[in-house]
């Protein structure tokens, strides 16, 4: 996992492969900000932690290279950017593509970028949520895996929408990392599949917390 802040994800990630519920291993969590709470959860948990500062390298390819190089040691098979706050450098994401997610706060196309929350509401949305994508070198605009719908409600704010959206975010990330991790989702000749016919539109979080086609 790339991680540069709170770690919700991390846990909630954590917490559905130690129970079981997901075949997932967890095998490194890998951060810009050395300071980022999520290293120590991961500490807590057993799991590896790294984080390189940005400052010690001259330019972003320089530090992109070598934080994927720490992530390539572990071998992972997959590679999930939960909260993950820089973006990096095309050249190094080439090769990852298919092999690398996001969870972005919005239901993308909408929103792509920062404060997803504030805007959602200035735009008047009725509905806002998460989504998890595959991460190619156009910031936020790889093909989206799932999302998970959120009402926008009467009174909202930006901190009360956000948490309302983060609950959800977290039976998202963890069923769109199962869906990859028994094959019921793949990335194959450079789209997505799942099962047999490509996926042509996100699949949707259902109340259940189970993933199905919208
Ligand atoms: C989440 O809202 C995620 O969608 C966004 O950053 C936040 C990370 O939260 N990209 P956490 O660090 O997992 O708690």
């Amino acid at each position: 996992m790339l991680a540069s802040g709170r770690g919700s994800n991390f846990l909630a990630l954590h917490r559905a492969a130690a129970q079981g519920r997901i075949p997932v291993r967890l095998v490194g969590v890998f951060s810009d900000r050395p300071a980022a709470p999520v290293l120590a959860h991961a500490r807590d948990q057993g799991i590896p932690a790294v984080a390189l500062s940005p400052r010690d390298y001259p330019d972003r390819l320089a530090f992109d290279r070598a934080l994927l190089a720490r992530v390539a040691a572990v071998q992972p098979d997959l590679i999930v950017c939960a909260g993950y706050m820089r973006i990096i450098d095309g050249t190094v994401l080439a090769p990852l593509v298919g092999r690398m997610i996001n969870i972005h706060p919005s239901l993308l196309p909408r929103h792509r970028g920062l404060h997803t929350h504030r805007r959602a509401l200035e735009a008047g949305d009725r509905e806002h949520g998460a989504s998890v994508h595959v991460v190619t070198a156009e910031l936020d605009g790889g093909p989206v895996i799932a999302q998970a719908v959120v009402p926008v409600l009467p009174g909202d704010d930006e901190q009360r929408l956000a948490e309302r959206v983060l609950a959800r975010e977290h039976p998202l990330l963890v069923a769109s990392v199962g869906a990859l991790a028994t094959g019921a989702v793949r990335w194959s000749d450079g789209r997505l599949w799942c099962g047999e016919a490509p996926l042509d539109a996100p699949l949707r979080l259902d109340a259940d917390d189970r993933l199905v086609r919208p």
